[in-house]
């Protein structure tokens, strides 16, 4: 049943060309436009959503917050992501214009559930993103915009996550069709761009014998740290919440324009730092400042693990490992980002000798608050 991986991880992260084609399939017709039908909340009603809200946990949140960022440059309406399990302790604004999206893979988290209870009950629409059919979430929501991960049975999520963000860039999408805001030249571009993005992850997963061979040689280190900016910071997250689960190391995702304010302090000699550079082409900015970050945690005697993107040139001389990812258009970055640091993730697990599907203290599901 693992189909001939050692881990139901490894299968699964392999299966993520297919899920992400899968989560795509149907949902862009010939002309490019969106079809999403199943979004059976009316044209009327979305044309009036005035605030998003998305809610979720653990890896669905980083997946929100890369969401919130595609929502608002391409849609223009004001968007938050929360943490479920904070946001109905907090009496957050809600009523009828607030769309609320809910993001969860096995439609039973309970904090994402009393969450969505939460806002329906304030009046807010709520449309679920969610892989599992039938489950509670969705039941429970407005609309559902299934993502077709198929099963996943390791602990970590994975091949869900980067379908969870094909569904957001859909909506985003979407909203932005629906509205007609900024429906312009580059959003179409970017629906193209999609329609090729399962062979750049395919891509990524035929070059990571270096990222595995890399990992091995970290196995004995206690602390990791994880920098990105923009869209890279939630995959900084992310790769760090793969790492503690997994691995059982302490490891912390950081925006790295936060540095200088205080995390710089912990970087010393031979610490590894993983660096998501954004594409030097689109937010050119960003990428220049984050070329800065790695010379300044170098020179601190840092061990830089710089993933940029192909191409990119300005990197090379700080970078003690380099892993190459794709070409991107910028707001798609974490499809392709995200793949290595799964799989540094579940190797260096491995070389510690834990359990990868199933790490200790966790569940599949989290069905307590
Ligand atoms: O089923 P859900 O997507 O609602 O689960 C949310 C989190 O519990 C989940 O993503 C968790 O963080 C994963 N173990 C991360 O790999």
């Amino acid at each position: 049943e693992k189909g001939g991986y050692d881990y139901f991880m490894l299968k699964e992260i392999a299966e993520q060309p297919k899920a992400v084609a899968d989560t795509l399939l149907g949902r862009i017709d010939a002309s490019g436009s969106l079809t999403l039908d199943e979004v059976r909340i009316p044209a009327s009603v979305l044309r009036e959503v005035d605030k998003v809200v998305i809610v979720a946990c653990g890896t669905a949140y980083h997946a929100g917050m890369i969401a919130k960022l595609a929502i608002e440059h391409w849609t223009r309406i004001p968007c938050e992501t929360e943490l479920a399990s904070e946001f109905r302790y907090r009496d957050p604004i809600l009523d009828q214009r607030t769309l609320v999206v809910a993001i969860s893979q096995s439609g039973e988290t309970m904090d994402t559930l009393m969450a969505l209870r939460h806002a329906r009950e304030q009046g807010a629409r709520v449309l679920a993103i969610c892989n599992t059919n039938g489950s509670t979430i969705p039941r429970e929501s407005d609309a559902v915009l299934y993502t077709h991960a198929g099963p996943e049975v390791a602990v970590a999520s994975t091949k869900a996550f980067l379908t969870q963000l094909v569904a957001c860039y859909l909506v985003a999408l979407y909203l932005g069709q629906v509205r007609g805001t900024k429906w312009g030249d580059e959003i179409e571009a970017v629906v193209r761009e999609l329609s090729d993005i399962a062979a750049a992850v395919d891509t990524v997963l035929e070059t990571m014998e270096p990222v595995r061979e890399l990992a091995r040689s970290l196995a004995d280190k206690n602390t990791v740290l994880f920098l990105g900016r923009h869209v890279g910071y939630p995959v900084a997250l992310e790769g760090a919440l793969k790492l503690k689960e997994l691995a059982y190391m302490h490891a912390e995702g950081f925006a790295a324009g936060e540095l200088k304010h205080g995390p710089i302090a912990l970087i010393e000699k031979d610490l590894p730092v993983v660096v998501v550079v954004p594409s030097p082409r689109g937010r050119s900015v960003l990428h220049d400042k984050i070329v800065s970050n790695i010379q300044e945690i170098r020179a601190r005697g840092a061990r830089t693990i710089v993933i940029a993107e192909e191409g990119d040139e300005a990197v090379v001389p700080y970078a003690d490992h380099l892993i190459r990812i794709p070409a991107t258009p910028t707001l798609l970055q974490p499809l392709v980002a995200t793949v290595p640091l799964q799989v540094f993730a579940c190797e260096l697990a491995t070389a510690r000798g834990n359990e990868v599907d199933q790490p200790r203290n966790l569940a599949k599901s989290v069905t307590v608050e």
